[in-house]
């Protein structure tokens, strides 16, 4: 009966050797015990609950993404939450938000380069040169684009300086 296979015949020799080999150890080392059945037992048993079952399916993240999957993503995630957050913001100015809003014109020219044609900020200090130009559109950046990007991408951000792995300058253009 094939279908009575069981892998747990695979891991025996393991086990077998983990624990002849245990008992001559354990004289010199005897702070050890937990070691050897440690090494044989995950690969068998489910290991944490909330690990692995609720989204098998799930794509990688941002960063293991390749390009195709990326595009994807942009289209599948990004490009409709931040056209709500934008139309919610301003639906006049922003009645037609698109991939070009982030990525400008020339966004295939460039081949997705970001930054791209976003308003320049200031290396050092770019939220207060911000806020100086626009306040308004500045709480929005901070408050909501912001954040709501670098969680959609998996990606740290700093509220209070707007720098860090995904910040401003993710988007906007470093003025000179
Ligand atoms: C809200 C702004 C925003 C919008 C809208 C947006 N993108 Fe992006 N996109 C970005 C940012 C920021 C990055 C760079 C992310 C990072 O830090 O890696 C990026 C990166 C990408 C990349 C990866 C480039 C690379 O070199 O890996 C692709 C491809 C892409 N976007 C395609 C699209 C497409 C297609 C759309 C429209 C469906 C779109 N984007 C809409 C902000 C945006
Ligand atoms: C995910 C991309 C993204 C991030 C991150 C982002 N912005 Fe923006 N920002 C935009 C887009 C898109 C616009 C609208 C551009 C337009 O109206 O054509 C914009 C507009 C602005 C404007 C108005 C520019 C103008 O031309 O009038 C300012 C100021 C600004 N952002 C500041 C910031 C600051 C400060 C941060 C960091 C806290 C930030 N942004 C982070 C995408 C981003």
């Amino acid at each position: 009966m094939y279908i009575r296979y069981n892998p747990t015949v695979m891991r025996t020799p393991a086990i077998v050797l983990a624990l002849s080999v245990f008992p001559t150890i354990s004289c010199d080392k005897p702070s050890e015990p937990t070691q050897p059945p440690a090494t044989a037992e995950p690969t068998a048993e489910a290991p944490e609950p909330e690990a692995a079952p609720p989204e098998p399916e799930k794509p990688k993240t941002w960063a293991d993404m390749d390009r195709k999957q990326r595009k994807r993503f942009m289209g599948l995630e990004v490009l409709p939450k931040m056209k709500s957050m934008f139309q919610e913001y301003n639906a006049e100015t922003y009645g037609s938000f698109k991939c070009q809003t982030c990525h400008g014109n020339d966004w295939t020219d460039v081949d997705f380069k970001m930054p791209n044609d976003l308003y320049p900020l200031p290396a050092d200090n770019p939220i207060e040169a911000a806020r100086e130009y626009d306040a308004e559109i500045t709480e929005f950046m901070v408050e909501k684009v912001l954040p709501t990007t670098a969680e959609l991408l998996g990606e740290q951000y700093d509220k209070t300086t707007g720098k860090g792995e995904f910040g401003c300058h993710s988007c906007h253009l470093v003025a000179e």
